[in-house]
């Protein structure tokens, strides 16, 4: 071998060397070590005047999986001009009711979380770190409107959730297994999301609890690559703003200030399946095929069963014996059930035991606040047995 081709040789084997440590190294990349959404490229979510009609927010938005922010939907909310600290502390109610809090402003699931009194919460969350992640406490709901655009029993939702804080809070990066549709009252919020689209298994490690370990302050591209080519959508949002969130959008907040929001999630279903057509008169859905897509939908796609995931697989699990759905199960429809019908209970009752109510006993739960609706207590010996 002469001594040039020796030379090219070295050249493109080091040239070669140098490359690949290019291409595996994500130290110089931008956004390195940077806050959430500081690498890859950004886009703005749309903004429109106020809620849209049903069937736009339908076609337009949830059936094409499509982020939107509603400016100053909320405002005509009661609750938007009703809510002050001094207003809730004049309910006697508020020392009855305990409500979930996380103990840092900067959300960790590993942490334990408190359970204080409403009051207790109200009294002390401006020099704590306590951030109030639960349903609204019922005499507080007559405040609250359920968004125009869902209106409808043929859209199930859970009821209203409480996100509470003096400001400053940052979510883990996470998504969720529900449509949501999330109003500030207070202060002022930042969603950053990422399209479902866009392939979640190099930064969702955590994917029973569908989150992310990333440090959402300093994003550590050598360890989530996939986060520095990403498309990041912001939603800037302002007090009075709500905001649609897709199922399955992975999603980081910041909370600024002051802050409560209020949210409904939305039961995944095929949005063009929905028959909005008697929502006047709050008609139930009668199309057969449509409506029972509910039940193996979320089984497919929870991992992890929650007090309102449970809430809503007891819905579906309902609406398979009453197959005239009038919302009564009779004799002769509970004789009736086919064997695919059993055999959906059944794949049911295995995901139950097979997950042991990882949610619930992690303390990870949103209580779906209905009266009727079921709370699941599970003591140590339950748990041995399933
Ligand atoms: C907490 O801080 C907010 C904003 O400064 C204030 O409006 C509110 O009255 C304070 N609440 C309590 C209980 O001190
Ligand atoms: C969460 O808390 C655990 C235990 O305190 C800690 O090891 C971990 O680094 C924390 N995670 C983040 C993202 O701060
Ligand atoms: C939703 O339903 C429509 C009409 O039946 C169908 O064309 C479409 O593929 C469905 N979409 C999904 C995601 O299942
Ligand atoms: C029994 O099931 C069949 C087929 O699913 C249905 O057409 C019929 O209406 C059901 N009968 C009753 C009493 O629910």
């Amino acid at each position: 071998m002469n001594v040039r081709i020796l030379s090219w040789t070295i050249f493109f084997l080091l040239s070669r060397h140098h490359l690949s440590a290019a291409t595996d190294d994500y130290s110089l990349k931008i956004g390195h070590l940077k806050p959430f959404g500081e690498a890859g490229s950004k886009v703005e979510v749309q903004q429109i005047d106020g809620f849209p009609t049903m069937k736009t927010f339908f076609q337009d938005y949830w059936a094409k999986s499509k982020p939107f922010i509603m400016k100053g939907a909320a405002k005509s909310y009661p609750a938007f001009t009703l809510w002050s600290d001094d207003y809730f502390l004049s309910f006697p109610e508020a020392s009855t009711v305990n409500i979930f809090a996380e103990v840092q402003k900067k959300e960790n699931r590993t942490l334990q979380p408190k359970f204080p009194t409403f009051q207790e919460f109200i009294q002390r969350y401006n020099t704590t770190q306590e951030y109030m992640v639960d349903k609204v406490p019922k005499f507080l709901q007559k405040d609250l409107w359920m968004p125009s655009c869902i209106a409808c029993d043929t859209i199930p939702h859970s009821n209203h959730v409480m996100w509470f804080s003096s400001g400053g809070t940052k979510s883990v990066l996470h998504f969720d297994g529900y449509e949501n549709l999330n109003c500030l009252l207070r202060g002022s919020k930042q969603f950053i999301m990422i399209d479902r689209k866009y392939p979640n298994k190099g930064f969702i490690d955590k994917p029973r609890g569908t989150y992310s370990t990333v440090d959402v302050d300093r994003v550590d591209l050598n360890k989530f690559p996939t986060l520095a080519n990403a498309e990041y959508h912001f939603a800037h949002m302002e007090a009075g703003d709500c905001i649609y969130i897709p199922l399955y959008w992975s999603h980081h907040v910041r909370s600024f200030g002051h802050n409560i929001a209020v949210n409904v999630w939305l039961e995944p279903k095929n949005a063009t399946c929905i028959d909005l057509s008697g929502c006047q008169e709050a008609k139930k859905l009668t199309h057969y095929s449509c409506r029972r897509t509910g039940l193996k939908a979320s089984l497919n796609t929870e991992k992890v069963v929650t007090k309102i995931n449970f809430f809503i697989y007891l819905d579906e699990i309902f609406k398979v014996f009453d197959t005239n759905n009038d919302g009564k199960i009779t004799s002769l429809e509970v004789e009736n059930i086919s064997q695919t019908d059993i055999d959906q209970l059944n794949q049911f009752y295995d995901h139950i035991s097979s997950t042991k109510f990882e949610a619930i006993a992690t303390g990870r739960v949103i209580d779906s606040g209905q009266d009727s609706a079921p709370t699941v207590k599970v003591s140590s010996t339950d748990q041995d047995e399933l």
